[in-house]
């Protein structure tokens, strides 16, 4: 693990409801404790519903919010059922997840991701651009265009690298329990720094308690977004501590 931070991003998909802010003490309480707690970070994002009551019940802890997805336009228009960057950081979101698979899978295409993340960058969000090959892909053997396609087309026009995170996530690996294999996870990570200079590198897909023993020993990976593991505070936290344990 290379840089400041190692980031814990979880990733509550469409699940929860204002009773599952009820554990979140337990994060907070465990992460005000944990030795370690200034070199990481704890980001949420849950449903755009949960961002306001989940930002004042971790307003006094160092666990950031963030949303999950938004819409291109920085400015308020007539497009029913969207909520745009400015909104999301207007009820305390300081992130926002942009181009996750099952929207690319829903049809957004690279174009649409990158004005996504301008507009959220222009209005002061952090972005978790995400990125991933399908197994399709992966069995083509064309995972690093296919990377290198995504981002290049994700980042086009964007200066300011400060304020993104990279996620690696393969498509295949999301929601099914499997990983990529160590050393071919440690390359492709190694390629997306090689090539996108001075990005924070995340990996995500069916990350766990279990799999975090192997995964966190791949030294050049910034961190996690973690889907399923994230919702439950006790493998979550789980997850952290054997991180470092
Ligand atoms: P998973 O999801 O951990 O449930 O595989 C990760 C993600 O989709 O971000």
């Amino acid at each position: 693990m290379t840089n400041k931070y190692i980031y814990f991003i979880a990733n509550w998909k469409m699940f929860g409801g204002l009773n599952s802010l009820n554990s979140l003490h337990k994060v907070a309480k465990f992460f005000k404790n944990f030795e370690k707690n200034k070199y990481i970070k704890i980001i949420y994002c849950p449903p755009s519903t949960l961002i306001r009551p989940m930002s004042k019940k971790l307003k006094n802890t160092r666990i950031e919010v963030g949303a999950q997805n938004c819409h291109e336009n920085q400015t308020s228009g007539a497009f029913t059922g969207s909520i745009n960057a400015k909104m999301l950081k207007n009820v305390g979101a300081k992130y926002v997840i942009i181009g996750h698979s099952e929207n690319r899978e829903a049809g957004e295409n690279n174009k649409l991701i990158n004005l996504k993340i301008r507009s959220a960058l222009k209005s002061g969000l952090k972005v978790i651009f995400c990125v991933g090959e399908t197994l399709k892909e992966k069995r083509k053997k064309i995972t690093k265009q296919v990377l290198n396609k995504q981002i290049k087309s994700g980042l086009d026009k964007i200066k300011n690298k400060n304020n993104i995170l990279i996620a690696y996530e393969p498509v295949w690996s999301i929601g099914s329990g499997l990983i990529p294999k160590s050393n071919e996870l440690f390359n492709i990570i190694n390629f997306i720094k090689k090539k996108f200079k001075n990005y924070n590198v995340l990996y995500g897909g069916s990350v766990n308690s279990k799999n975090i023993n192997e995964l966190k020993f791949i030294d050049n990976i910034d961190g996690f977004l973690i889907g399923g593991s994230s919702q439950d505070p006790k493998k979550f936290i789980d997850i952290i501590k054997k991180t470092y344990n």
